[in-house]
């Protein structure tokens, strides 16, 4: 913006300039000229000094008569050059002269001639002849004092429009960057504003055009990743069905087997101390085997998954937890809103495997002693289910803003994004560590 004041004005004051020096140039020529025609008719005019005649009448006549003249000025002076009389005309014309600034600039060199006038023997006095610029100076001013303001003026107009134009440009230039900061953020739905100018208009379309491209990409991406999670799953619960149908019984019929000779050998009268010993071993292995199994199988697809409540599901992995680590209290805390509705098994899958893994992040991360798992309805939004898990641990590490997410919070975050789930990693308030998964309701696989 500076920059175009500073053109309009250099502009303005150059061509100011040069409208000057042409200016007083042409009064130079013009007033240069009448005089050499007034110099030559007072020479050839003016009569001899021994004709008889009445020399000072005639050149006073004369001097009158070339003081009348445009551009030139006479007058009689005497012997010791003090003006005889006060000019004819010079002296009116000059009243509605232009300003003192101006004249300064426009009066070009005195060109003058002293012409004696002679009686003879005597020197009667002198003529003086000289260029008179005031009149012409006056009619230049006169055009000048219309010029020079609109110059001005057309400068200004010109520097409004500059700031004008780039106003409306960084608007616009604006508005479609604070679009494109919104894409990049992950709102890949908003779009840059049309615009009338065709350049915006296409900028825009180019942005908006990538934007849908990307929009498409991460569907398919998500479409992809909810497939993914829906045949692991699958096959999840597959590998568990198969543990539990294959190994449970055959683990059950060892107990029982074992057992059934503990019972046989209790009737014994002398039997040896070491098989008892290796009975009651044989007993507690089998016993851990059976556990190990029902972890694993509870691991890779909740026993109560499909025949329980989401509220028992997670009752049930509260109460696991209270029995692995009892130094740290968890509770659990339903809205009864929620309670009676499903929001479909892979959606309770997630808020299940989003509950453990926040609950043992704040056991083993945040050294944690009382967590609590809460499950609501927003209140602006029935249809979605929050699960939050608050902790009164130390929290993720402050400084560096969100901690880097392991794979513990990649897989929640995969799983929410594929179920149209909002997932919100851990943050402070209040001295308390929050976690928050948003789910849909009722969700289904995209
Ligand atoms: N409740 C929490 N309290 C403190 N730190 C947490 C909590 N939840 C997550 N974190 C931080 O987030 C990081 C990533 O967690 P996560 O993705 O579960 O990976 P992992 O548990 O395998 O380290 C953790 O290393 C920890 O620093
Ligand atoms: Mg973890």
């Amino acid at each position: 913006m500076g920059l175009a004041c500073a053109v309009s004005l250099s502009l303005c004051l150059i061509v100011s300039a040069i409208l000057i020096v042409n200016a007083r140039q042409a009064v130079q020529e013009e007033t240069e000229s009448a005089f050499r025609l007034a110099h030559e008719a007072v020479v050839r005019r003016l009569p001899p000094s021994h004709g008889g005649r009445d020399t000072m009448t005639e050149a006073i006549g004369l001097a009158e008569e070339i003081d009348g003249l445009r551009h030139v000025s006479a007058r009689i002076l005497d012997p010791e050059g003090q003006p005889l009389q006060h000019r004819a005309h010079g002296q009116l014309r000059s009243e509605a002269s232009a300003p003192q600034w101006f004249s300064a600039l426009m009066t070009p060199p005195l060109v003058e001639a002293l012409v004696p006038i002679t009686h003879y023997p005597n020197v009667l006095g002198m003529l003086r002849v000289a260029a008179d610029p005031t009149d012409e100076i006056a009619e230049v001013w006169g055009d000048f004092s219309i010029i020079l303001p609109v110059l001005f003026l057309a400068g200004l107009a010109m520097v409004g429009l500059a700031f004008l134009m780039t106003t409306l440009l960084t608007r616009r230039l604006q508005s479609v960057q604070a679009a494109m900061a919104q894409m990049q953020d992950g709102r890949l739905s908003v779009r840059a504003p049309d615009d009338r100018l065709t350049e915006f208009a296409d900028l825009a379309a180019g942005v908006n055009a990538l934007a849908s491209h990307l929009q498409a990409e991460q569907a398919e991406n998500d479409l992809l990743q909810a497939r993914l999670i829906g045949s692991s799953e699958a096959e999840r619960s597959r590998i568990a069905l198969d543990l539990h149908d294959e190994m449970g019984p055959q683990l059950f019929a060892l107990r029982a087997a074992v057992s059934h000779a503990q019972a046989m050998t209790a009737d014994l009268p002398e039997r040896p101390a070491a098989l008892d010993e290796t009975l009651d071993a044989i007993a507690g292995h089998a016993l851990e085997v059976q556990r190990s199994a029902r972890t694993a199988i509870n691991d890779l697809r909740p026993m109560l998954l499909g025949e329980a409540s989401l509220a028992e599901l997670l009752a049930e992995l509260v109460t696991g937890f209270r029995d692995v680590a009892s130094e740290t209290r968890v509770v659990l805390d339903v809205d009864p809103e929620v309670e009676g509705s499903s929001p479909g098994e892979l959606a309770e899958l997630s808020i299940y495997r989003f509950a453990r893994e926040s609950v043992l992040n704040a056991m083993r991360h945040g050294r944690a002693t009382v967590v609590r798992v809460s499950l609501d309805t927003m209140p602006d939004e029935p249809g979605q289910i929050v699960v939050r898990v608050t902790d009164n641990g130390k929290g993720p590490q402050s400084g560096t803003g969100r901690p880097t997410p392991g794979f513990g919070q990649i897989g929640i975050e995969d799983r929410a994004r594929a179920l149209g789930a909002t997932y919100l990693p851990p943050w402070r308030d209040n001295r308390l560590t929050h976690t928050e998964l948003r789910m849909p309701r009722p969700c289904k696989l995209r």
